[in-house]
């Protein structure tokens, strides 16, 4: 069977962003992949957290994982912190990963600019420990948006390069990117991707209908005097924004969606389009609630998806030490 692995940093509440360009695409292939996803806890700390927050949130990460329809029994669900060797690797792997490849990625460039007081070695360092995630569980498509498409490209280097001293260790890991979802853009700025750290035009999985609606009301579109739903990502960018959402919730394509919006104005188009994800988000924030609640469940859950990850990772993390030339214990 071939493998999928992914995994999602609990820094803040799940978005319509995560969702389309990860996510979604995770769990339709549960019968055909071997499947991983873990909550990045560790990455999540090269930022201050808050510890209580960090822990709920990342209880609640789980929760939603399983109401997107990532069924545990189908799928491997674990916390990244449970699961030491991503540590081990992560080390090891930053032995081979290049002081000038780590200072091109444009995550660092952009994290440190805005967490000027704290730009600390994790920070730079976390695209090795991301290679070591990935690595451990020698999958063929690391589902991914946009964004972190430089960091499973480092990956591919960096296993590349080791395979290269050591011989066939890794398994060479292909991004998986969506066609519609892939980049999703704020909604009141859509110049900027769509994230936790500009909430106006950020849509959160756990949101309330109308407040959902209120932020599409007010998504901002562009001062075209016919008001027309045309996609064009360059000079139209709020409406290919939208398009884009409506595309990925529904299935539309661009022309259909062209012609079902013709003549009707972004007065109807946008409340479509908020229509269109509270229709998509509902059931999950309902199954997602619940299985929150139900804290036994959950335990089970990642306690199991731990074993099971483990022992995986237990796997290469055991040849990487021998090639690399530690004793065995
Ligand atoms: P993170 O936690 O920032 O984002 C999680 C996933 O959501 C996607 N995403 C988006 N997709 C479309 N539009 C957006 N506006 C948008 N915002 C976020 C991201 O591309 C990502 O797929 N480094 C990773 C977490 C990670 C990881 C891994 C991922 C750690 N180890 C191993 C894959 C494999 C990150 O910061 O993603």
């Amino acid at each position: 069977k071939k493998v999928m692995l992914s995994g999602i940093q609990p820094s803040g509440d799940l978005h319509l962003g995560n969702y389309l360009g990860a996510i979604k695409n995770w769990g339709a292939r549960a019968d055909e992949f071997d499947c991983y996803y873990f909550m990045a806890d560790m990455h999540t700390i090269t930022v201050r957290q808050t510890p209580a927050d960090l822990r709920r949130r990342t209880l609640e990460q789980l929760a939603q994982y399983i109401a997107c329809g990532l069924d545990p029994e189908k799928n491997t669900l674990f916390i990244q912190s449970h699961v030491h060797q991503h540590a081990e690797l992560g080390w090891v792997l930053n032995c081979y990963t290049m002081f000038g490849e780590l200072s091109r990625m444009t995550q660092f460039k952009d994290k440190s600019a805005k967490n000027a007081d704290n730009i600390n070695g994790g920070l730079f360092t976390y695209p090795s420990l991301m290679a070591a995630d990935i690595l451990l569980y020698q999958p063929d498509f690391v589902p991914v948006g946009e964004d972190q498409k430089q960091h499973v490209e480092l990956t591919r280097n960096v296993a590349q390069r080791f395979n290269h001293i050591y011989g066939d260790v890794f398994k060479i890991p292909e991004p998986y990117i969506p066609k519609a979802g892939a980049r999703v853009m704020s909604l009141n700025a859509p110049e900027s991707k769509m994230s936790k750290s500009m909430p106006e035009g950020c849509v959160f999985l756990m949101e309330k209908p109308e407040d959902i609606q209120r932020k599409f009301k007010r998504a901002v579109t562009d001062s075209d005097t016919e008001h027309c739903v045309r996609y064009d990502r360059e000079h139209k960018p709020g409406v290919a924004n939208l398009m884009q959402i409506y595309s990925a919730c529904t299935g539309k394509s661009y022309e259909e969606i062209e012609r079902e919006f013709d003549g009707q104005g972004y007065g109807v188009f946008k409340p479509a389009v908020g229509e269109a994800v509270v229709d998509l988000l509902r059931p999950i924030r309902e199954e997602a609630q619940r299985i929150l609640a139900d804290k036994a469940y959950l335990e089970s859950v990642y306690h199991a998806g731990a074993e099971k990850a483990s022992y995986v990772a237990q796997k290469t993390l055991r040849k990487v030490y021998k090639k690399v030339g530690f004793v065995a214990r």
